[in-house]
């Protein structure tokens, strides 16, 4: 059996630790947050151990960082004297934006490292999520890592040079994505669809659409033409968006999420 422990369980943490806790791997699951009441909610509904940091960071063989980059800091320095006493093998599992492998190799010793961009629909188990280890991450390691995770959605393996860009994609545009549905629902309310059935009509047509790229690979592009017939309503709409800059707004968007450091 392995001991998974999660020092923060917000957002993603409490994803994470929930895809866990429904792999068919063999654990214990220890969770830690600050506020530990978060961590107690997050106990009753997925199961596991309630702590501190500091135990987990003595006790647990895959410890998950899921604090904000601006804690990371601080963090460590709560944790890095039983770090420094710990004589087994620990795997440093990090989904920190923008805090690379070889930092988080100095910082913890050089013990093994799994970077790990999830995004928030690992929530529901339809993530998509990206991954890269360092050199000293063992062939075991990594094939259990993998089981852990199944139930969080997509994985992929990544170059980390990459990191940052694929980052933009899967942990930021879903929020994207959210604005899109919203102003989809608005644009369907003003037209004389309820507001409850708009969002849920939208989100759909949405998941649609991904189904329809992902099963026949067509060009994104392809898709578009084949719903604008000629003098029709669609390409109406098109022509408004490509008039309002949609795709170069979104492109915009992606590139800010590249550039921004921390
Ligand atoms: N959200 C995303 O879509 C996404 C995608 C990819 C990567 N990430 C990364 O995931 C990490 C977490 O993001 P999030 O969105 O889950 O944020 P979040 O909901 O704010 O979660 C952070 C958690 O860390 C806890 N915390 C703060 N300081 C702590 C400490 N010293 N010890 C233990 N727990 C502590 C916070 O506790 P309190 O409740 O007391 O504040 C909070 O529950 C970030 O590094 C982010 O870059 C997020």
């Amino acid at each position: 059996m392995k001991t998974i422990g999660f020092i923060g369980t917000g957002y993603m943490g409490g994803a994470l630790a929930t895809a866990a806790s429904k792999s068919s791997c063999d654990i214990r699951l220890l969770l830690a947050n600050r506020s530990r009441e978060k961590a107690e909610k997050l106990a009753e509904q997925i199961g596991g151990e309630v702590t501190d940091n500091q135990t987990v960071a003595r006790e647990a063989d895959y410890i998950f960082l899921g604090v904000k980059p601006q804690i990371l800091q601080t963090m460590y320095e709560g944790i890095e004297d039983v770090l420094k006493e710990r004589k087994d093998r620990y795997v440093i599992v990090s989904m920190i934006a923008g805090k690379d492998i070889a930092l988080l190799e100095e910082m913890f010793d050089g013990a093994p490292v799994i970077r790990f961009m999830p995004n928030m629909p690992v929530t529901v188990g339809s993530g998509l999520s990206f991954y890269a280890f360092s050199d000293n991450v063992s062939e075991e390691e990594k094939a259990f890592f993998l089981e852990l995770m199944k139930q969080s959605g997509a994985l992929h393996e990544s170059d980390e040079h990459y990191m940052m860009a694929l980052g933009g994609v899967s942990g930021c545009a879903p929020a994207f994505a959210a604005m899109f549905l919203e102003a989809l629902a608005d644009g369907a309310v003003t037209c004389g669809v309820s507001r409850k059935d708009a969002y849920v009509y939208a989100a759909e047509m949405l998941k649609g659409t991904a189904e329809l790229y992902l099963t026949n690979r067509d060009h994104p592009g392809a898709i578009k033409d084949s719903v604008c017939s000629p003098a029709g309503l669609t390409i109406e709409g098109v022509r408004v968006l490509e008039r309002r800059a949609f795709r170069s707004a979104v492109i915009d968007a992606l590139v800010a999420t590249f550039e921004k450091r921390f």
